[in-house]
C-alpha cells in the first residue's frame, strides 16, 4: 500500500509536532510526504500534479494542526479544488473510489476538552465530521482521526512518542471496526 500524506500547516518550519511528523514520515517506507505551504507559496494549486499524486496512492492521510475547529485554509483551498467534479465525483469522477482517507492532527487543548460537555463541546470525530463526509462521498474509506492533543504542554520526549504512535497508527490502522479516535496524550 503506496500512503500519501498532505502537510498542511502555514509555519511548518517553527512548529513542534508537525515538523516532528513530517521528519519521521520522510523516512517511512512506501510514503510520499506532500508539504503543500512549501510547494505553493502562491497559493496556486496545480491540480493535474495534485490528482496524478492521488492517482499514485492508495491512502491519502491529510495532516494538519487544528485551526478554529477545522483545517487551515490552503488545505480547504485543495479539497474545493482538487477533489473536482468529473473527477472525485460526478460523472466519471471515481479517481478516489475504495483509497483509504484519514486524518492525524495536533490540537492545543486537552483530551478532556473533546469530548460532550467538555469546553470544545464536542469529540474530534465530531468536529472532523466534514472529512468524514467527504471521504463516503468520493467512495473512499475513512480511517480513525489520529490526534496529539494538549501540544503546547508536552516534552520533546512526548513528541518522539507521538512520532512512534504516529508509525504505529500507520502500519496498523485499517477503515473496517473503527474506533472513535485514537488519542496520544491528554
Ligand atoms: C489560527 C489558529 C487557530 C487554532 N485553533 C485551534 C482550535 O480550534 N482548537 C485547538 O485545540 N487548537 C487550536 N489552535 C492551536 C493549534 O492547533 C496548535 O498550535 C498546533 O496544533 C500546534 O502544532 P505545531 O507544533 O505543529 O505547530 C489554533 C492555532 C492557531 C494559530
Amino acid at each position: 500500500m503506496k500512503t500519501l500524506i498532505i502537510v498542511a500547516h502555514p509555519h511548518l518550519h517553527t512548529s513542534r509536532v508537525n515538523r516532528a511528523w513530517t521528519e519521521i514520515m520522510k523516512t517511512h517506507p512506501d510514503t510520499t510526504v506532500h508539504t503543500l505551504y512549501d510547494a505553493y507559496p502562491d497559493h496556486q494549486l496545480d491540480i493535474a500534479y495534485e490528482q496524478a499524486l492521488l492517482d499514485s496512492h492508495d491512502r491519502i492521510i491529510f495532516q494538519y494542526p487544528l485551526y478554529w475547529y477545522s483545517t487551515p485554509p490552503l488545505l480547504k483551498q485543495w479539497f474545493d479544488e482538487v477533489l473536482a467534479f468529473g473527477w472525485a465525483f460526478g460523472p466519471d469522477g471515481n479517481h478516489m473510489q475504495g483509497k483509504e482517507i484519514g486524518i492525524a492532527i495536533s490540537t492545543a487543548g486537552s483530551s478532556a476538552a473533546y469530548q460532550p460537555g467538555g469546553s470544545n463541546l464536542f469529540t474530534i470525530r465530531t468536529i472532523a465530521a466534514p472529512m468524514e463526509a467527504l471521504t463516503h462521498y468520493v467512495g473512499a474509506h475513512y480511517l480513525p482521526p489520529f490526534v496529539l492533543h494538549n501540544v503546547h504542554h508536552i516534552t520533546d520526549e512526548q513528541i518522539t512518542d507521538s512520532q512512534l504512535a504516529y508509525v504505529q497508527h500507520l502500519n496498523t490502522v485499517r477503515h473496517v471496526h473503527t474506533p472513535d479516535s485514537i488519542t496520544v496524550n491528554p
